[in-house]
C-alpha cells in the first residue's frame, strides 16, 4: 500500500502553485498526473468505443471496459451494475426521468433537508409531472437527520427515497443504511436513491454496505476529470428503470416506427460515451486503490478533527452544525463579515476556498444563513495547508472587525 505522505508530487497543480492551499476538493478535487496520461494516452493512441472493427478502437474500447470494471469494484459493484452519464447532476436527472412511470399521482417522494440542488429540483420537477408530493425528512437541532422525523415521512405511499449521503454545506453523514432498512420495514415500493457525490472521494461508498437501489456520483469529485459520472444501480432496480436518453449504442433493433432497448448498461448510454472521461477516472479509482481504504478515513477524520479545533479558537468564527461529525466539508460564517469579502481576502493571501450557498439555497435559509465560507479537504491535503489557512482567515478577520 502507498502511503499518505507527500502525495503533492502526483499532483501537477500542486507542483505549479506550492504557494497556494487548495480547501475547495468538495468542489471539484485535484487530478493525479497518471489520470492526464491516461487521457492523454487515448486522444494519442485510440479511438471511439463499441463501434469500429478496427485496432485503434478495439483497443479503446479494452480500456474504457476496463475502467469501467475498475470503477464499479471500487464502490463495490459489477461492470454491468454501472451506467455513465456527465457527473451527478445529469445522473439523478437521468433517474428522475427514468422512473417517471414509476411514480404516479398521490404518491410520495422523500428526500432530507440536506440536499444539493441536484438532488432537490430533478424531483420537485417529477412531482410536478405526476401530480406527487414531495416530502421532507427534518434535521435535528445539532444538523443531523432525525430519525423520528423519518420514520413519520416514509410512509407506504413513498415510491423514491433520495437523499445525500454527505451534506456538501454542513459536512454531515446521512445514516443512508438505517435509512434503507427503515424504507424496507415501511415503505416496500419504495426505492432507494444516494447522491454520493461528497462521499465517494472519502472511501464511504461500498453499495454492498449501502444497501440502496441506486448510488451517483461524479468524477471531478473522485480525482478524476469533469464530464463524466456514474450511477450504481441493483439489477432488479436497473429494470424498473428506463432510458431517457435515445439514439445510438443503446438499441438492439431499430425500424422507422419503433426501437427495442439493448442491455444494461448499453441501453442508459445513448451516444458516444465520454471515453477520455471514463478512461481518466478508471485511472484516478487505480490511483486511489493504492491507499489503505481506512487509513483515509483516520487520515481526513484526523484532520478534519484539527481543522475544526483550529476553527473553534477563533472567536468571530460561527461553524455550521459544529457538534457533529464531519465529513471533508466544514463551512463557517465570521460574525459581521461577508462571506464573499472573506475569501476574497483568502484568495488574496493564497488560500481557495468556497463561499455562496453551495448550491443548497433552502438549506441555508432555513438555518438563517445566507451564504457561508466552505473550506474542504482531499487527499492531499495536509495540517500545514490548514494552518496557513487559520493564519489567513485571522488576517481577514482582523481587517473585516
Ligand atoms: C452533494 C452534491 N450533489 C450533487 C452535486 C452535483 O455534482 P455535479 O455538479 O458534478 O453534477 C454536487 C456538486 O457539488 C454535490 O456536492
Amino acid at each position: 500500500m502507498k502511503n499518505l505522505h507527500n502525495l503533492q508530487k502526483d499532483f501537477p497543480q500542486l507542483q505549479r502553485f506550492p504557494q497556494s492551499v487548495y480547501l475547495d476538493s468538495a468542489a471539484t478535487a485535484l487530478v493525479p498526473q497518471v489520470v492526464l496520461d491516461a487521457m492523454a494516452d487515448f486522444y494519442t493512441q485510440k479511438a471511439n468505443v463499441h463501434r469500429g472493427a478496427h485496432t485503434l478502437s478495439m483497443q479503446a474500447t479494452a480500456a474504457f471496459e476496463s475502467a469501467r470494471a475498475d470503477i464499479a469494484a471500487y464502490i463495490g459493484a459489477t461492470s454491468n451494475e454501472i451506467f455513465f452519464t456527465s457527473g451527478t447532476t445529469a445522473g439523478l436527472n437521468q433517474l428522475a426521468y427514468g422512473l417517471e412511470q414509476y411514480v404516479g399521482a398521490g404518491d410520495e417522494i422523500v428526500v432530507t433537508r440536506l440536499e444539493h440542488h441536484a438532488n432537490l429540483i430533478p424531483w420537485q420537477q417529477l412531482c410536478a409531472r405526476r401530480g406527487a408530493k414531495l416530502r421532507f425528512i427534518e434535521l435535528t437541532d445539532s444538523g443531523e437527520i432525525d430519525l423520528d422525523s423519518a420514520r413519520v415521512v416514509i410512509t407506504a405511499r413513498t415510491k423514491i427515497i433520495a437523499m445525500t449521503h454527505v451534506s456538501n454545506t454542513l459536512g454531515v453523514v446521512v445514516p443512508i443504511a438505517e435509512l434503507v432498512a427503515l424504507a424496507r420495514a415501511q415503505a416496500p415500493d419504495a426505492l432507494t436513491i444516494v447522491d454520493a457525490a461528497q462521499s465517494v472521494a472519502h472511501g464511504l461508498v461500498n453499495v454492498q454496505e449501502l444497501g440502496a437501489d441506486f448510488v451517483v456520483f461524479s468524477g471531478h469529485k473522485l480525482y478524476g476529470p469533469t464530464g463524466v459520472g456514474v450511477v450504481y444501480g441493483r439489477s432488479a432496480a436497473l429494470e424498473l428503470l428506463q432510458p431517457a436518453l435515445f439514439g445510438g449504442g443503446m438499441i438492439s433493433s431499430v425500424s422507422y416506427e419503433k426501437a427495442e432497448w439493448g442491455g444494461v448498461p448499453a441501453r442508459f448510454e445513448a451516444g458516444t460515451p465520454p471515453i477520455a472521461e471514463v478512461i481518466g477516472l478508471g485511472a484516478a479509482v487505480r490511483w486511489l486503490s493504492q491507499f489503505d481504504r481506512e487509513e483515509v478515513r483516520a487520515y481526513e477524520a484526523e484532520l478534519m478533527a484539527y481543522t475544526l479545533v483550529a476553527l473553534s479558537k477563533i472567536p468571530q468564527v460561527r461553524v455550521l452544525a459544529p457538534s457533529v461529525p464531519h465529513v471533508g466539508v466544514v463551512s463557517f460564517v465570521v460574525e459581521g463579515a461577508h462571506a464573499y469579502d472573506v475569501g476574497a481576502l483568502l484568495d488574496a493571501q493564497g488560500v481557495a476556498v468556497r463561499v455562496g450557498h453551495h448550491c443548497t439555497q433552502p438549506l441555508l435559509e432555513m438555518l438563517g444563513v445566507p451564504v457561508t465560507v466552505r473550506i474542504s479537504l482531499g487527499i492531499y491535503t495536509t495540517r500545514e495547508d490548514i494552518d496557513r489557512a487559520v493564519a489567513a482567515l485571522q488576517i481577514a478577520v482582523q481587517k473585516l472587525s
